[in-house]
């Protein structure tokens, strides 16, 4: 048996959820066209959807709501959230906001002009919309061992640094205002990077006067897989970890939604005087003022302990071995998974899955779909549904080489009988898999065509 680290806390309140028999979810998801998205919150038992925004608070943060400071400016909560990012992150200047994305389009909007580049190991799709939005474009160059699943590289998120140098000397650096670094890689199956590679990146781009901001939202696991898989950091605390990565960078773009352990948060942060400057201005068009941007004085204050909660070697050995737990218990039975599994997710391998599903049936949102039938388990496709891209003119289709469904499992939500629930409806779904179908659009939006598109079977 797979072995699983206890649960580094008690349960104070509970939210009650219920399994539906098979018969209502059938007709839930024909109501949905198909589409996990548009199914209740309450018709679903296990919701594995996304790990951001979905966490239980403590009872510190809790607690922390009643503290919050409801003035317009210069709320208590700002300087305790100050001080939290400062002794952390390190960086000179911040801004809150109250997600990633917001933190993404107030930098993009300052720091990118029309026809830039913004290199990446793998951006995130909000990072890549915010840049395309201000005509810059998002190029990734994630190591070739990120894009193969079975692949037991421990770093699978680094960066391919020969490319990226061989890219900045091809386009020049001045067409480049900044790179980024996303820690852990959510689209390459929450894969981590190394401290070296950070490192290198960091070499690489000053060489060029090249800036590097950190897509931080998984900081915290990624400082954890560092401990546990790079020489040298073992015995350092998470702390010095996560200085040592923020170190070698200019500023961050953050989601607290994932390692604030807060339902709705983030910031921008930065050395760069004049960016700050710029950033604020646009902070104040689209967020709020300085500091509060777009969250009320108690968010500040939950994402402050957060942010802390976040780093506590006890609560990530556990975040981190569940994930593990899930993904081992698969692997006994030969699920197919992207390998080493990584921080907040399993990321179940559709192609190996279902194998006589062909990529234009696609076979992922198939998966979803028989998830949710199954055990009313919701997963989300990051396949051909998220990324095939259609040729306006000829029609044709070019499909995205990962053809994955991610399982993201909330922060101190579910505990291990959930997980092993979940398990045990997906080995029992594999054991059938032949009976998996395919399926084809009902309805395809023009743009983020997953979240709206509906669907039947093939
Ligand atoms: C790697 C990464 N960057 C940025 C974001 C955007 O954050 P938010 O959803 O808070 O806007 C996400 C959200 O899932 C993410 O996973």
């Amino acid at each position: 048996m797979p072995s699983m680290v206890p649960e580094p806390y008690r349960i104070k309140a509970v939210e009650p959820i219920r399994l539906t028999t098979r018969a209502e979810r059938e007709a839930i998801l024909a109501n949905a066209g198909y589409n996990i998205f548009f199914v209740k919150s309450e018709d679903v038992y296990i919701d594995l959807l996304t790990d951001s925004g979905t966490s239980a608070m403590s009872d510190a943060q809790w607690a922390g709501l009643m503290v919050g400071d409801e003035a317009y400016a210069c709320c208590r909560n700002y300087d305790r959230l100050k001080d939290v990012i400062s002794d952390i992150f390190g960086f000179c200047y911040f801004l809150p906001t109250h997600q990633g994305r917001a933190a993404e389009k107030v930098l993009f909007s300052a720091a990118v002009k029309a026809g830039d580049y913004v290199p990446s190991n793998s951006h995130f799709d909000t990072t890549r919309a915010n840049i395309e939005a201000v005509g810059g474009h998002a190029v990734d160059f994630l190591i070739s061992e990120g894009l193969v699943p079975t692949s037991q590289h421990a770093f699978k998120g680094n960066m391919d640094v020969k490319r990226l140098n061989r890219f900045i000397e091809d386009v020049g650096a001045q067409r480049i205002p900044l790179a980024m670094l996303t820690i852990t890689n959510n689209f390459g199956g929450g894969q981590p990077v190394s401290l070296a590679n950070i490192r290198t990146v960091k070499e690489v781009l000053s060489q060029h006067g090249i800036p590097l901001f950190i897509d931080a939202c998984r900081y915290a696991e990624n400082v954890y897989f560092i401990k546990q898989r790079e020489a040298g950091y073992g015995n350092k605390t998470t702390l010095e970890v996560a200085r040592e990565i923020f170190s070698y960078a200019d500023g961050c773009t953050m989601s607290a939604k994932k390692d604030g352990l807060v339902n709705i948060g983030g910031f921008l942060a930065m050395n760069d005087e004049r960016l700050y400057q710029q950033a604020s201005q646009l902070l104040i068009l689209w967020e709020g003022f300085l500091t509060y941007g777009g969250l009320a004085g108690r968010d500040l204050e939950a994402m402050a302990r957060g942010l802390r909660e976040a780093l506590d070697e006890k609560y990530l050995q556990h975040r981190i071995g569940q994930v593990r737990y899930l993904a081992e218990r698969l692997l006994e039975q030969g699920v197919p998974i992207v390998e080493p599994p990584g921080g907040h997710a399993v990321y179940l391998d559709a192609r190996r899955f279902v194998p006589h599903i062909p990529q234009a049936e696609l076979p992922g949102q198939a998966l979803v779909a028989h998830l949710y039938l199954e055990g009313g388990i919701r997963a989300v496709e990051i396949g051909s549904v998220a990324f095939a891209r259609k040729d306006e003119k000829t029609g044709e289709w070019t499909y995205p080489e990962l053809e994955l469904v991610r399982l993201a499992i909330p922060r101190r939500v579910y505990t291990q009988t959930h997980l092993d629930y979940v398990a045990d409806v997906i080995i029992e779904l594999y054991h059938k898999r032949d009976q998996i179908r395919g399926m084809r659009y009902t309805y395809e939006p023009p743009f983020l065509r997953h979240f709206t598109a509906r669907f039947e079977f093939v």
